[in-house]
């Protein structure tokens, strides 16, 4: 059962710090704003888990750009994806001729990306690309490689920064591996 009121004991370990987590998107924010310079890109984050992640990385992506949301799940409450993806909100632009950076929490299977992929590039787009704050290789089951990564992770299953259990711990300042006595009961 998970203890609303003390989320630091669900957390086995911290596996990517505060302090790590604000300087990598430093970095990597600085490296997207080189590339895409002079090209007023179109940001989307990918709801719910990209929150933390987008504010804090769009301010760090210092060039003009717009922002944009959309949100499709592939888990239920869960710990594993049920490969079911539920589409539940579009995006606002029109990409057409434009270059569009995707930004996501975490890349697992990869089915959830390589969707959004295929519906975006049908509605030619001048670019494609993908940052991701996690990437877990390991639970790849379509092929999928981000364009910017920050962390990449071993198999485990990680909360906070945006990420959820069931929609808790989304509001931890770092990510952790949750306890598996926390799902596994
Ligand atoms: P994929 O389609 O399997 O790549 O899954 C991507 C989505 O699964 C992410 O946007 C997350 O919402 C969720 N996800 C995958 N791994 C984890 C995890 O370790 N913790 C929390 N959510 C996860
Ligand atoms: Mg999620």
């Amino acid at each position: 059962m998970i203890d609303k009121f003390d989320m630091l004991k669900d957390i086995e370990r911290v596996l990517v710090s505060e302090e790590e987590i604000h300087a990598r998107i430093k970095e990597v924010g600085a490296q997207i704003a080189k590339d895409y310079a002079g090209k007023c890109p179109i940001l989307v984050g990918v709801l719910k888990g990209v929150v933390p992640f987008y504010a804090e990385m769009s301010q760090a992506i210092a060039i003009p750009l717009q922002e944009d949301f959309m949100c499709i799940t592939s888990f239920e409450g869960g710990t594993q994806s049920t490969g079911k993806l539920t589409f539940r909100k579009d995006i606002d632009h029109d990409i057409e001729g434009r270059d569009v950076l995707i930004l996501e929490d975490i890349i697992d299977s990869g089915s959830t990306l390589k969707l959004i992929m295929e519906i975006f590039k049908e509605r030619n787009p001048n670019s494609v690309k993908i940052c991701t704050l996690l990437d877990k290789p390991s639970g790849r089951k379509v092929e999928l490689t981000p364009d910017y990564t920050c962390f990449t992770i071993p198999a485990a299953f990680v909360v906070g920064y945006g990420l959820d259990y069931d929609d808790y711990y989304r509001n931890l300042p770092f990510v952790g591996v949750l306890k598996p006595s926390v799902y596994q009961d």
